[in-house]
């Protein structure tokens, strides 16, 4: 299929669906368990309504799409996940995705697993581009030790810790193309102490990526971490753990001002701008996409560009519908659930 076939973020997936061998695809694709949460994160959506007013003047509504990141400006609400193995999709592996994101002006966060290393992502910067860097914890503290320093070498502006991941996720569908369903390297703990320790390697602000609860949302603030970003890993680790939207839904019913307090991102199953708008309605600040991306980039640096052009044509149009004049006014009065109007 051509580039300009592509109308909508699914189209890329049944594009790499067609174009890639099977095992590509399905470690992009595959998910835990019989994959109830990977399909969750994309139909809880629909059990949020929005509730659009008409007779509004949006003509401005172009110019407030923009957002910052811990201090760092971006040109719009979302950001690339960070996903590991860009050689599957395209043989200049994560270059489409660091390229495209400094063409379009968004974050994007590299996997400590990416195929391409972080010199080597870090020399594809756009000028004055911002990128972040995902961390797993390593099986000792001078490996750790040795992770951070190459982050701060290569100028690295911030930090998400991967706290989702004891062990790695029951992966059924990857487990059928050789991915090893027998394996067992031990867990890795990431606790309070473990989060302390790491704080006093660098200076650099840490995210927690793969909140999934309010109470961790509630130790994140009291530990004084400066963003969490709830997600269940794109439906990858735990089955039938919950969607971000549904945990943004219980923070904000039952501690809204964690909202204020720190910077919420969220992840998982976003594919169209109006879920999109939805996440943001609750007080989360970005959203990041994983697979979207990882299949544009089957196309290279055009498709990811092509993927961000795609979702924030959508944003701003839904936006617009909802009859909204600034994305920054977005909040719960905006949208109801399905079963009842108690928001
Ligand atoms: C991921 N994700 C991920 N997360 C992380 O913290 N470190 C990693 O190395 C990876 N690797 C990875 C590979 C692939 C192929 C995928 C699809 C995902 C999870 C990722 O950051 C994000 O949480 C999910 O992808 C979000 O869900 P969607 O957008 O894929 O539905």
């Amino acid at each position: 299929p051509n580039l300009t076939d592509m109308v909508c973020l699914h189209d890329f997936d049944w594009a790499a669906r067609n174009y890639l061998p099977a095992l590509n695809y399905t470690y992009y694709r595959q998910a835990a368990g019989g994959e109830g949460s990977y399909r969750n994160n994309m139909e809880a959506f629909a059990n949020y309504r929005f509730i659009p007013r008409q007779m509004q003047d949006v003509t401005a509504l172009n110019s407030t799409l923009s957002t910052s990141i811990l201090g760092y400006n971006f040109s719009l609400p979302f950001f690339i996940a960070p996903a590991s193995r860009g050689a599957y999709g395209h043989p200049k592996a994560e270059a489409g995705l660091v390229e495209a994101a400094g063409r379009e002006g968004i974050l994007y966060a590299r996997s400590q697993y990416a195929t391409l290393s972080i010199e080597e992502v870090h020399a594809l910067k756009a000028p004055g581009q911002v990128l972040f860097q995902q961390f797993y914890r390593a099986p000792t503290l001078e490996e750790d030790q040795a992770n951070i320093d190459e982050i701060a070498k290569v100028g690295v502006q911030g930090i998400m810790l991967t706290i989702d991941t004891s062990s790695y996720g029951s992966r059924i569908r990857g487990f059928r193309y050789g991915f090893d369903a027998t394996e067992n390297r031990g867990y890795r703990n990431v606790t309070w102490d473990y989060y302390k320790t790491l704080r006093n390697m660098t200076k650099l602000p840490i995210v927690l990526k793969g909140i999934t609860n309010l109470q961790d949302a509630r130790d994140a603030v009291a530990n004084g971490v400066p963003a969490i970003y709830l997600s269940n890993h794109g439906g990858r680790q735990l089955e039938t753990s919950p969607s971000a939207l549904e945990v943004a839904h219980d923070i904000y019913l039952q501690a809204p001002e964690i909202f204020q307090q720190i910077e919420v991102y969220a992840d998982g199953g976003i594919r169209y701008g109006s879920d999109i708008l939805k996440l943001l309605a609750f007080g989360v600040r970005a959203v990041g996409l994983g697979r979207p991306f990882m299949f544009a980039n089957v196309f290279g640096v055009d498709g990811v560009q092509r993927a961000i052009q795609l979702l924030r044509n959508e944003v701003s149009r839904d936006a617009a519908n909802l009859g909204l004049a600034d994305l920054k006014a977005l909040n719960t009065s905006w949208i109801q659930t399905v079963q009842s109007a108690w928001i």
